[in-house]
């Protein structure tokens, strides 16, 4: 078999420090088969991705594939990697707010894990797709964000934290509004937010919010999600990979455009998590936090890609017929009340 010379030192991959001092890898892999990979196709990248040197796994229940991803896991670890050089996450689905410690629970089963190094939130918005209601589309039942509630959810995440189950708990899908609600009333603060982050969509008022109060974030669809499921696309959309800025960095360095998204990732300070089934892809993303690094030129004209271009809207959490996904995200820099 030819051998392939894409295996990254671990070791070297820039490390974030999270308030904890526990250190997290500046990138990691995405596990959502956005509905075109199978669970088996992706519990098999993850070890590859394992083996060419990523450590930091997203994973959640709602993808599906939880149960292959810890037999994947296990192998991982039988071959002499320890528990603590991983980094691994999941996310309590917006069903299970009122349920955070048997969805956790279920999750480190399914994982084959005695701890998360993270739990998040994924959606501030609790979500109980009725009886015929697809995950697709608007649940009439869907309800606002309501942060006496969601401090609920919260107070279940401290509770697993304090159990010894996860490691740190985190928020995902959130604005500066509801954030600063969280940090008010949290006994135990988040450490980490995952947000959508690829160069079009920057959102650097909720970046600087977050390196303020010392929250680490994870960037998805670090690359403009190309491949997201067509229920995510609209017509406006940007796509990051064809960017004239992107696409020409990218040309200077001889990489794939997406290699240039990721490489800004880690530049700027998020760990993005791209995701790949493929292993020449999933190499290169690694590869691309290490080496070759982008110049502080090239970094601030990356600067101007941005184009606000939200990609992952949300509409299905509305709770009101004729909104528009901008009242999930409080444009107005208010709660959009209920
Ligand atoms: N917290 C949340 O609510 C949330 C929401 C969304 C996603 N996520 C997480 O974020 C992860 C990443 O997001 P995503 O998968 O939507 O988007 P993404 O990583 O931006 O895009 C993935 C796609 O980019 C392409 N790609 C990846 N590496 C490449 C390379 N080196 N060269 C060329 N193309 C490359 C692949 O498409 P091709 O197959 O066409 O090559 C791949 O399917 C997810 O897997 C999930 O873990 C979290």
């Amino acid at each position: 078999m030819e051998k392939l010379n894409d295996i990254i030192d671990p070791q070297s991959v820039p490390q974030r420090n999270l308030y904890t001092g526990v250190k997290m890898p500046g990138i990691g892999m995405g596990t959502f088969g956005s509905d075109r990979f199978t669970a088996e196709e992706v519990a098999n990248a993850v070890k590859g991705a394992a083996e060419v040197g990523f450590r930091l796994f997203d994973c959640a229940s709602v993808y599906g594939n939880e149960h292959l991803i810890g037999e994947v896991f296990k192998e991982i670890m039988e071959t002499g990697i320890k528990r603590e050089e991983l980094f691994i996450t999941s996310k309590v689905w917006n069903d299970k707010h009122d349920d955070v410690i048997e969805s956790c629970k279920k999750t480190l089963k399914d994982l084959q894990l005695d701890y998360l190094d993270v739990y998040f939130v994924h959606w501030p918005f609790p979500n109980f797709h009725g009886k015929g209601v697809s995950i697709d589309s608007r649940d009439p039942n869907a309800k606002p964000y309501i942060h006496e509630n969601y401090m609920k959810t919260w107070r279940q995440m401290e509770q697993l934290v304090e159990m010894g189950l996860v490691k740190h708990i985190g928020t995902s899908n959130m604005t500066i509004p509801k954030l600063k609600l969280v940090l008010r009333d949290a006994k135990i603060k988040p450490a980490i937010n995952e947000m959508e982050l690829h160069p079009c969509f920057q959102q650097p008022e909720l970046f600087d919010y977050l390196k303020e109060n010392e929250i680490v974030p994870i960037g998805f669809c670090p690359i403009g999600s190309p491949t997201r499921p067509d229920r995510d696309k609209t017509e406006n959309d940007f796509v990051d990979i064809e960017d004239p800025i992107v696409v020409k960095i990218a040309k200077a360095h001889g990489v794939h455009p997406a290699v240039i998204c990721v490489k800004w990732a880690v530049q700027r300070g998020q760990s993005p998590i791209p995701f790949s089934i493929y292993r020449n892809e999933y190499a290169s993303n690694l590869k691309a936090a290490v080496t070759d690094l982008l110049t502080d030129e090239e970094m601030k004209e990356m600067e101007k890609v941005d184009k606000n271009c939200r990609l992952i809207k949300g509409d299905v959490f509305l709770w009101k017929a004729g909104q528009t996904w901008e009242a999930l995200w409080d444009v107005d820099g208010e709660i959009t009340p209920a």
